[in-house]
């Protein structure tokens, strides 16, 4: 018969020097194991720190016997008594580093198998290995601590929004398909074979739906499910915050997400936020940091180079304002430690070229004159230059001339993050900003239309719905977005609440109505029976808590994420199912498509 397991009296990271004298009982796992002669030092640990055991030299043989057999992650109980640990033992990085205790007892509850890697505070195997053995990566502290750290602002989210009011409403996760924005997952029926459920991309329009059935402040903590390629910051299934709320206006929704925020930050983190975030209009984020999600940690903001660039004799710089195109530059600082080589303007060029700069022109400042790349066109204008742009001796003058607007944006924000990076720019802690009066739509070129560049159930700014039609391009939506370190951290707007206005922004994004009613009725249906003006928001968790984290992928704060090849290799999924399964649902796998991997 199994021997009853002795269970514990404490946990492995409560004991202190008060508690000396205490007869107690530890269970946990092997973290170490080190034999001194005849005595054994063992650290024991659980998910609340570790504890010192000691097996002295005085112990009974069989006590010595079981101490022998013990090996890295076996899960044991030990009773024995704390003890002060000798002045010169205290270990003070551990909260339990005053104590010991001395073994009386100790059973193995189960035994570990041969470790693919180490269980240490960070894990550095491989990525497939970690996922393969999650269960034992989730043990490595790091771990541990960003479980709990996301554990903690759930914790903390919930209790702000039960404090204000709000109703925790959950959605279905089986769902109609209607374009979102992503490609759906979708599940087939098996009582209606030849149909398919849709996992939602996002709680959208059900919680548009609360609104109309009257749960004025509503949240949630959603899973969302979106079939994309997976990347640092993204996953196919991920988890949301999702808000709404009726009778709002947009600064509502922007303060309370400030007010959430803040409360997180300090309950959690102990870190206090300004109360307001700045607010950038996208053009003005666009011109001034070359994208809608800026990190304001650093400075490098970009300009407008066509005041000095038109007293150049450069073709390409006069050609470009000729055809009113857009020439951009920012300052490089001058930085001990850094040269800016050719081989490191090359590398810049090609960071910019990703995002369509054909090129990238720079000249140095020495003194009051200007060196190298393009500053033999500015001969005799030296002056200019360093007047309009504050240039200092020994900074770098980065420019890229485009006729494109947006690719000239981009390009520079790509040259401006690099150089962050590279030369050490980026300040400690957290940048929050809103952007503001977002393009409802943008152009589609593959498909030749206008589509929602958010979602199409956001409103247009009043003074535009006039010119929807006849000038969409123009038209500014009431649309935010909520960016912190340079990461989009929430988006969201005030909706369209008129079947017939949101009637005219389908067929402008090409979907005309019988096709609107088919995917959308049940939306449409709702906004006949007095529907409220609404608006709202969905910040992601997983990325909030990486940035919290200080981490650069989402797979840092999730227990069981997908891999980089968008599969689990934990449990082996996406996977093959019996045949049954498929007859079941009367689908048949076009064996030309079936995946060889
Ligand atoms: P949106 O699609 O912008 O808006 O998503 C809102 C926020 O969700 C997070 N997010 C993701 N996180 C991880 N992996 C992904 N694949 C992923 N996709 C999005 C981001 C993003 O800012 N229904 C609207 C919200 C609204 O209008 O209320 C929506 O889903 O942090």
């Amino acid at each position: 018969m199994e021997e009853a397991f002795m269970q514990r009296t404490v946990t492995c990271g409560a004991l202190r020097a008060s508690d000396e004298g205490k007869t107690v009982i530890l269970n946990g796992w092997v973290h170490s194991d080190r034999n001194h002669g005849a005595i054994h030092f063992i650290n024991l640990r659980d998910r609340y720190g570790q504890t010192q055991v000691v097996v002295d030299d005085d112990a009974s043989p069989e006590l010595q016997k079981k101490a022998q057999e013990l090996k890295l992650e076996y899960c044991i109980a030990v009773k024995g008594k704390v003890r002060r640990r000798p002045d010169s033992m205290i270990n003070g990085d551990m909260a339990t580093g005053e104590i010991e205790i001395k073994a009386e007892d100790i059973q193995i509850l189960s035994q570990c198998a041969t470790l693919p890697f180490m269980i240490e505070d960070e894990n550095n195997a491989r990525e497939d290995l970690r996922l393969k053995y999650r269960f034992l990566d989730l043990r490595c502290k790091g771990m541990q601590d960003r479980i709990r750290l996301r554990h903690e602002v759930v914790r903390s989210i919930r209790e702000y929004f039960y404090k204000t009011d709000f109703y925790e409403i959950e959605t279905p996760t089986l769902i109609r398909s209607t374009p979102e924005g992503a490609r759906d997952f979708l599940v087939p029926s098996r009582i209606y074979p030849g149909k398919f459920f849709a996992l939602p991309q996002s709680p959208q329009l059900y919680k548009q739906i609360l609104m109309v059935s009257g749960f004025d402040k509503y949240f949630q903590i959603a899973r969302c499910y979106r079939d994309e390629d997976p990347r640092g910051d993204r996953q196919l299934e991920f988890t949301q915050l999702d808000v709404e709320m009726s009778f709002v206006k947009r600064d509502d929704v922007l303060a309370l997400m400030e007010d959430l925020f803040g409360y997180v930050f300090k309950d959690v983190m102990d870190i206090e936020l300004p109360h307001t975030f700045r607010r950038l209009t996208y053009h003005e984020a666009m011109n001034t940091y070359g994208c809608d999600k800026p990190d304001l940690r650093y400075g490098l903001e970009i300009h407008d180079a066509a005041p000095f660039a038109k007293v150049s004799t450069f073709g390409l710089f006069q050609d470009t304002l000729n055809n009113n195109g857009f020439i951009k530059y920012l300052v490089a600082p001058k930085t001990e430690g850094k040269d800016f080589t050719r081989k490191y303007i090359t590398e810049l060029e090609d960071a910019a070229k990703i995002y369509g700069a054909k090129g990238l022109c720079w000249m140095k400042v020495d003194g009051e004159t200007l060196n190298g790349g393009v500053s033999k066109y500015f001969a005799g204008n030296e002056k200019v230059v360093l007047e309009e742009t504050g240039a200092k001796s020994g900074d770098m003058i980065l420019m890229v001339a485009l006729d494109n607007w947006k690719k000239c944006c981009n390009s520079m924000d790509a040259i401006r993050r690099k150089l962050a990076s590279d030369l050490n720019l980026i300040q400690p802690g957290f940048a929050f900003c809103w952007i503001i009066d977002f393009p409802l739509f943008e152009y589609n070129e593959d498909e030749g239309h206008w589509e929602a560049a958010h979602h199409m159930f956001s409103m247009p700014q009043v003074e535009y719905l006039d010119t929807l039609e006849s000038d969409p391009g123009s038209v500014k939506g009431d649309l935010y977005d909520l960016v912190l370190n340079g990461y989009e951290l929430a988006s969201g707007s005030i909706r369209i609440h008129d079947i017939e206005l949101q009637k005219r922004i389908f067929r402008i994004c090409n979907i005309p109505d019988d096709v609107a009613q088919q995917k959308f009725g049940f939306l449409l249906d709702a906004f006949k029976f007095s529907p409220p003006p609404h608006g709202g928001i969905a910040p992601g968790v997983d990325r909030l808590c990486m940035i919290l984290a200080g981490q650069s992928s989402i797979k840092e704060v999730i227990a069981f994420p997908k891999g980089t090849a968008a599969s689990s290799p934990m449990d082996n999924s996406p996977n093959w199912v019996e045949d049954k399964q498929l007859e079941e649902l009367g689908l048949l796998i076009d064996e030309k498509k079936r995946t060889t991997k």
